[in-house]
């Protein structure tokens, strides 16, 4: 039986909301979360990053056992695809993780409330209808898909993420709009299993924010894997015929438009915070241009006793930079100190290959006229990657020119989203090159390409 009074109420069950409410449960506060979905996790477990690397991992499988198997000398007698089974597959994995979050709710003693809430007085959250008090009110609601104007999403024929992990069969001609995260994720999963994918990016380059070489780089894999890249264009207007749909796409600075064909469009163009039917204007929290809630560097908001964390906030619209701030607010909560560096939250694209960055671009250094040192190693010249058929790519660390502490790591290459692990720890102890250049790294592993690159800073490696 859920209580009408709690020390902290967590509205939103996503990787920031849950976190944080078991974190408190932890410190021994009284905790309950707010979730109007079925299902715990929000948009990471359910329609977000738990299936979209289940899709990814079991379309690199098909494409792998369709077109490399053969280079092993395994002989399958014909590949084919069971997209229903694979889609089962997917649900499964969502299963699992959102009721491994129950478990853990029950396991800490979180009530869940289910239903929308609303915040109607600083220290009361209504849940359909029933009132909640509550010392402390943390606000993790999350993002929701950033449309384009005139464009509607029906999620069959125009989809957002969420229709792009459940088509029900693969569409011949796909157009993705946007060639950010999202975009190069699932438009691989699709181009993988068999449509002819066409990207339509508004910059001259894909993955906006990434380093220069690496998004350079990235392009060339992505094109080489068969994924056609229209950048600098954007799409005007999208038009569904009944039988498909029609895109007018324009070079980005203006001029004449050309008209694509398409089964699928997927609208991949950022997301925005969602703080719907939550109650703010009611209560007074202020929330900045971009409709996100304004916080301080602790997360409180102007009103006292209401905090945010998430992508509701300003940052980084990732699952890991919510679950710290999760932790560092209950613990605060609790009278603890708490500190995030936002420099050193690694970001990583689940391609394959895989692409992974922490700390500063190369561009970012030029722009603050920080004298720095680049260390760079191939994938191609490591043993291991060489063994198991994954040689696309590099490794690039970037150091200080004077003090060589490493400044920047930035990796396109197999496993890079695991790789990166080691120089965001090396960073967090404020590692030089040499630091991780003089590091063992066990051989034969993909690891020894970050150590190669570290040697490289000096221009000290072994295998090139
Ligand atoms: P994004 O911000 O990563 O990329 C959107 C892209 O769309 C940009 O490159 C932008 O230039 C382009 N664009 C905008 N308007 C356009 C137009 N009219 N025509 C053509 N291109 C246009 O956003 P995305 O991929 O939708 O992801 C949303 C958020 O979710 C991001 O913050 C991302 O970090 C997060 N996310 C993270 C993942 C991860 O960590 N692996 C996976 C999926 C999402």
């Amino acid at each position: 039986m859920a209580s009408t009074s709690y020390d902290v109420i967590v509205i939103g069950s996503g990787p920031g909301g849950y976190v944080c409410a078991i974190r408190a449960a932890q410190l021994g506060m009284k905790v309950a979360c707010v979730e109007k979905r079925d299902t715990l996790g929000g948009t990471c477990l359910n329609i977000g990053c738990i299936p979209s690397k289940a899709l990814l991992s079991a379309s690199e499988k098909y494409h792998e056992a369709e077109s490399e198997f053969a280079k092993y000398g395994i002989s399958t007698g014909g590949v084919k695809l069971d997209l229903a089974g694979m889609m089962q597959y997917k649900d499964s994995v969502v299963d699992a993780n959102t009721k491994g979050i129950e478990f853990l709710f029950k396991k800490n003693k979180v009530d869940w409330l289910k239903g929308a809430g609303k915040i109607t007085a600083k220290n009361i959250v209504e849940v359909d209808g029933t009132k909640y008090e509550a010392k402390h009110i943390v606000i993790a609601t999350g993002s929701d898909v950033s449309g384009l104007p005139g464009i509607e999403i029906d999620e069959e024929c125009v989809v957002s993420s969420e229709g792009a992990l459940k088509l029900g069969k693969v569409p011949k001609e796909m157009v993705v709009i946007g060639g950010g995260v999202i975009g190069m994720e699932l438009g691989s999963v699709w181009s993988r299993l068999g449509a002819n994918v066409t990207v339509v990016e508004y910059m001259d380059q894909i993955l906006l924010g990434m380093d220069g070489e690496i998004r350079k780089e990235a392009a060339k894999i992505f094109k080489k894997q068969g994924v056609t890249l229209k950048t600098s264009a954007k799409v005007t207007a999208v038009k569904n015929t009944g039988k498909g749909v029609e895109l007018s796409v324009e070079p980005a600075q203006g001029g004449t438009a050309e008209t694509i064909k398409a089964d699928v469009v997927l609208v991949a163009v950022g997301r925005k915070a969602y703080t719907d039917s939550l109650g703010l204007d009611g209560v007074g929290v202020e929330t900045d241009e971009r409709g996100r809630v304004i916080t301080d560097g602790h997360f409180k908001t102007n009103v006292e006793g209401i905090y945010a964390i998430g992508d509701v906030i300003a940052g980084p619209m990732l699952a890991h930079k919510a679950e710290d701030e999760g932790v560092v607010l209950a613990e605060i909560l609790d009278g603890q100190s708490g500190h995030i560096d936002y420099n050193l939250i690694p970001g990583v694209v689940y391609t394959y290959p895989e692409v992974a960055s922490v700390g500063q671009t190369e561009e970012q250094l030029k722009d603050a006229g920080i004298k720095y040192k680049v260390g760079k190693f191939p994938f191609m010249a490591n043993g291991r990657a060489r063994a198991i058929n994954m040689t696309d790519g590099f490794v690039k660390i970037l150091a200080d020119a004077k003090s060589d502490k490493v400044l920047g790591c930035h990796i396109i290459g197999a496993e890079a989203g695991t790789l990166i692990g080691e120089v965001v720890m090396a960073m967090e102890f404020g590692a030089s090159s040499e630091d991780i250049a003089r590091t063992c790294h066990a051989h034969p592993t993909l690891q020894e390409v970050i150590k190669e690159a570290a040697l490289a800073v000096e221009g000290n490696q072994i295998h090139m």
